[in-house]
């Protein structure tokens, strides 16, 4: 039957190969439980149903194992230990006693990732004999943010209207939350923030609040918090007060209140996601505060709750003459050590905005006394909506592997963000959400992998991401080796493609004005300098490229001198980066051998041919896919394509008149 992509990676159906599914149905029997918490239960029920599904037998859950064998135990144990090391509260373990396969953990919820875990390696058809497995989270706040608003609209959502229906709630819970909370827990996501940084003060009524709880509600026997983004100037909004100045002891006493009401509704509440003084939102500098003035009343107005406070650097000033790829830096960077211990500050991957490739983020490694938060995104606000075929796993490793050198080498980010370089309690990574109300939740039926990937990457960032492309390939696609093979080839591949044919070289946010789509290089005039693309690109007769060394912004010099010497020279950047950091001769030859403008000419041609490429590869896997969703990619890649041709025509031509000079020859087939 056709599959419509609603089950996502979840899919139960049965092992059509008889071999290994009798040996799985030895080793799955029963499912021993005796846990009545909600989430021993949801572990309990979530194994029965998927084993069933996956070995076409019914598997009983009974109480205790007793003399039984080949089975299942699920076990909580407070002094749960794997090999003598102390398990976190949410790490497993599996292993195998008296021939039944123990799950353990100390809480419940680790119990339910040990089982979505076991599922995993019979999804992925590893074997079930003898293993042994201990795994714990390496970051502690593994979050999902929706870009939700209360109309149901989703900012830079490609996949439909959103999925929590508003005006429903809170009486009626649409199912889609359940699976939405399954699909979550199933790699390891723990927290959810369900409305847009630009937030509506709406979400902090007494109406709204009885509707959070009730999702809150649904959330909980999965280990999910529910959080919330909220609009600063909310105490003015809805609140009645004439300011929302963060040292006025009015404006306290309301977050204060307001926070009690809160948790007396939700007892698990995460706690609130802050936008402020960024994009014309409101914020603490209205008033002459500071983002540290404002995250800690926040935080104290959280008081005795277990709440934290995820306050954005996402800012940029209205008309700065400066380099917007320094502004959050020179922000936040001197607020190092001022924030309350309740507070992380969340920072984007990279210093503009969610480009195809950017250089990390200058603070990370920056401010050792504040944990930072790595915020990334799954929405394909610049990497082609829900259209183009794009894995995102090798973006967000790129950014987690970048070495900050902030205590030396490899001080990486993902270091820096999981705790250990300054030893940090609090820990934790988000991910913009890609999901809607589409009957296959992203739109792009591959944008299915980008969640995914992103909750395995949250839960251990030393996972590579061909592992997960292929874990995902086989639970989600086939597990027909060869097509296995090269789907996760192409998966790989997408990325550093869609670079080629958008953005080579380091060039970055030229794309189309406010709706962020397709080309626009020769756009010069915008509500702001900085919005415009010829501000990024620099092109002018002489080259292309934005001089961030010394001689030009001095962005550079935000980073450690090992970075710096790095990126600094425009003879030894590495390629990809060349164009974020230098202004470069369109003459001048590069280590490829080719000059600049050759260069640029060859990734925008091959990078849009190897659209071709990615089309074959799908092709080849056909008759190991379903036909529809075959058909569904197979179409989108055609659109892929024709953009591809558009963005490396637009770019080429509009850099020509600039450059003048031709398209090598090899490039353009003769008439
Ligand atoms: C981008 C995006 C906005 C969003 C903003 C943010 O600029 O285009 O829609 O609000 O990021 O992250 O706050």
């Amino acid at each position: 039957r056709a599959d419509d992509g609603y089950r996502l990676w979840l899919k139960y159906d049965r092992i059509a190969d008889a071999a290994p599914r009798q040996q799985y149905q030895r080793a799955a029997q029963f499912i021993a439980s005796s846990g009545t918490t909600p989430g021993v239960r949801t572990a309990a029920a979530e194994l029965q149903r998927g084993l069933s599904g996956l070995l076409g037998q019914a598997v009983p859950v009974v109480a205790a194992a007793g003399s039984r064998t080949g089975g299942i135990v699920l076990r909580v144990d407070a002094q749960a230990s794997a090999g003598g090391q102390a398990l976190k509260p949410e790490g497993y373990h599996i292993f195998s006693e008296k021939n039944n396969l123990v799950i353990t953990g100390r809480t419940d919820r680790a119990v339910l990732y040990g089982a979505f875990a076991l599922l995993r390696q019979v999804q992925t058809r590893q074997p079930l004999a003898g293993l042994n497995v201990t795994s714990n989270p390496r970051i502690n706040f593994r979050l999902l943010n929706h870009w939700d608003n209360p109309n149901g609209t989703v900012e830079r959502g490609y996949a439909g209207s959103s999925i929590w229906q508003w005006y429903e709630l809170p009486e009626r819970l649409d199912p889609r939350y359940t699976d939405y909370a399954r699909a979550n827990a199933s790699i390891g996501i723990n927290g959810v923030v369900i409305n847009n940084v630009n937030a509506s003060a709406r979400y902090l009524s007494a109406e709204y609040l009885a509707k959070v709880a009730a999702l809150a509600g649904v959330m909980r026997p999965y280990g999910i918090r529910v959080y919330l983004s909220v609009m600063w100037a909310a105490p003015k909004v809805i609140g009645g007060l004439n300011t929302a100045d963060p040292l006025d002891p009015a404006v306290k006493q309301w977050w204060a209140a307001k926070s009690d009401e809160i948790y007396k509704a939700i007892p698990d509440f995460g706690g609130f996601l802050v936008k402020a003084n960024s994009e014309g939102e409101p914020g603490p500098q209205d008033y002459g505060r500071n983002h540290a003035d404002g995250a800690n009343m926040l935080a104290q107005s959280l008081g005795r709750h277990d709440g934290v406070v995820m306050w954005r650097a996402f800012v940029y000033k209205a008309n700065s003459n400066g380099d917007r790829f320094k502004e959050a830096y020179e922000e936040f960077q001197p607020l190092d050590g001022k924030f309350d211990p309740k507070v992380l500050v969340q920072v984007k991957n990279g210093p503009i905005d969610f480009q195809a490739r950017e250089p990390f983020h200058p603070l990370f490694g920056a401010m050792p006394k504040t944990p930072l938060l790595l915020e990334v995104q799954l929405t394909q606000e610049y990497l082609g909506f829900a259209t183009h075929l794009v894995y995102l796993a090798p973006l967000i490793k790129e950014c987690l592997e970048a070495d900050t050198y902030a205590k030396g080498p490899g001080s990486t980010v993902a270091k820096v963000v999981d705790g250990t370089v300054d030893h940090h309690e609090l820990s934790g990574i988000a991910g913009v959400a890609n999901i809607g109300a589409d009957r296959n939740w992203t739109g792009h039926p591959v944008g299915q992998a980008n969640w995914y990937a992103f909750g395995r990457l949250a839960w251990d960032h030393m996972l590579s991401p061909e592992t997960i492309a292929a874990e995902w390939t086989k639970m989600t696609l086939t597990t027909e080796p060869a097509a296995v093979r090269t789907l996760t080839n192409l998966l790989e591949q997408s990325r550093s493609i869609y670079v080629r044919y958008t953005t080579p070289l380091g060039l970055h946010h030229i794309m189309g004005e406010s709706i962020h789509y397709g080309p626009q290089p020769w756009l010069a005039k915008a509500g702001r300098p900085d919005w415009t693309a010829v501000y990024y690109h620099k092109a002018d007769s002489v080259g292309l490229g934005f001089d961030r060394t010394a001689g030009g912004s001095n962005a550079l010099a935000l980073y450690k001198p090992e970075v710096q010497k790095q990126w600094g020279n425009a003879q030894t950047c590495p390629l990809n980066y060349l164009l974020w950091f230098h202004h470069v001769g369109w003459r001048q030859p590069l280590p490829t051998g080719r000059t600049l403008w050759n260069e640029l000419c060859t990734r925008y041609y091959t990078g849009a041919d190897s659209v071709l490429w990615m089309q074959q590869q799908w092709a080849a896997a056909k008759p190991a896919l379903d036909p529809a969703l075959y058909a569904d990619v197979a179409a989108r890649l055609q659109t892929q394509r024709k953009e591809a041709l558009w963005w490396r025509d637009a770019c080429v031509l509009y850099f020509q008149t600039l450059a003048r000079q031709p398209i090598p020859a090899p490039l353009v087939p003769p008439a």
